[in-house]
């Protein structure tokens, strides 16, 4: 053996490894070069044939360009790795990229939210209570005969029939029920709107589900007036619904206030919709009984209450004709808002 062999040998290596296309390809060389019977390997069992003083030199050498070929084999082997990796079939980087579906806000928490807004502007403050509401929050703190045809068993969902004779659970049947839980537990004065779901044994259809939603606001100072009611009323629903908003108070009953209205509202999205007026809300003065039940003095403390359906707000906000629309969950009504 030459000295002289192992540079062309070594270049005929490097030359073989980088030119293997594929995996195999560069096994195959990698037998040829450095396996059992491989031509380096032969190269370096000839060293005994060498002069004594030339072996050690040789060796360095050999061993050199060995873990020279090492590197260049795995440096290969990587990139074949990563080309056995990639797809196919060409990549077409300029296409655009998949976008991810994003959810949103469903309409009535949308509705809501814009209807807190409003009232945040003019100092309310949120509040809440539980949609599993016992009789006392629900009916009788507010005043509301035991033989009241809402507190049938055809109108409210009792949670449990037993026990008759105390506060019997249900599910609340309006969002009146957290006025009384505010009043109980902080002294007056009061500013406060309550959003949330309420519960009734109503057949669905387009304008009916056994739930929907409501906004209950109670205002309790001194001196308060109709007058206050209906400024923030109309305040509020030409924030909502726009500055051609009129709004009118029909004279009603409701126990928990005295006097008591339901407010009509128009707009050109009612007339659109053929009415000239649409019922959206109770409301009135609350009753001295009421302030009462939960501690107030009637003598010193006057306020008003409303209560409108948030549904109602949002169909006509947005020209809805049914109300279990709402609620099927269908994401092609739903991706509409
Ligand atoms: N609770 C009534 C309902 O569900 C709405 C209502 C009327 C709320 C008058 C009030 C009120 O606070 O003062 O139909």
């Amino acid at each position: 053996m030459a000295l002289d062999q192992i540079e062309p040998l070594k270049q005929a290596a490097l030359a073989e490894l980088t030119a293997a296309e594929d995996l195999k390809a560069l096994e195959q060389a990698k037998v040829n070069y450095l396996g059992a019977h491989g031509k380096f390997t032969a190269l370096l069992k000839s060293l005994g044939a060498l002069p004594k003083e030339d072996r050690p030199a040789a060796g360095k050498l050999i061993n050199q360009v060995k873990t020279e070929l090492e590197a260049a084999l795995s440096s290969r082997r990587e990139e074949l790795e990563l080309k056995a990796a990639m797809p196919k079939e060409a990549t077409d980087f300029t296409l655009p990229g998949r976008r991810r579906a994003l959810g949103k806000l469903h309409p009535l928490t949308q509705v809501t939210e814009d209807i807190v807004r409003v009232f945040r502007k003019i100092g309310f403050v949120v509040a809440d209570g539980p949609e599993i509401e016992d009789e006392w929050h629900c009916f009788d703190a507010l005043n509301t005969p035991a033989d009241h045809p809402a507190r049938d068993t055809q109108d409210t969902f009792y949670v449990d029939a037993a026990g008759e004779e105390t506060s019997r659970q249900l599910l609340r049947t309006h969002t009146s029920s957290v006025q009384i839980r505010v009043m109980e537990r902080q002294p007056p004065p009061i500013r406060i709107i309550a959003p949330g779901r309420v519960y009734r044994r109503d057949n669905a259809d387009a304008t009916h589900n056994p739930t929907f939603q409501q906004i209950e606001g109670l205002y309790v100072g001194k001196g308060v007036t109709v007058g206050d009611l209906k400024g923030t009323v109309e305040f509020v629903f030409k924030q909502l619904l726009g500055d051609e908003v009129t709004i009118r108070f029909r004279p009603h009953y409701f126990s928990y206030t005295e006097p008591s209205f339901e407010i009509d509202f128009s707009s050109p999205l009612v007339r659109k919709m053929g009415k000239d007026w649409l019922e959206i809300a109770g409301c009135g003065m609350v009753h001295p009984q009421v302030f009462e039940n939960v501690g107030y003095d009637p003598e010193v403390w006057t306020g008003w209450a409303f209560g409108f359906g948030i549904e109602r707000v949002a169909m006509i906000r947005y020209g809805i004709n049914d109300i279990r629309l709402f609620y099927e969950n269908d994401v092609r009504f739903l991706e509409q808002f």
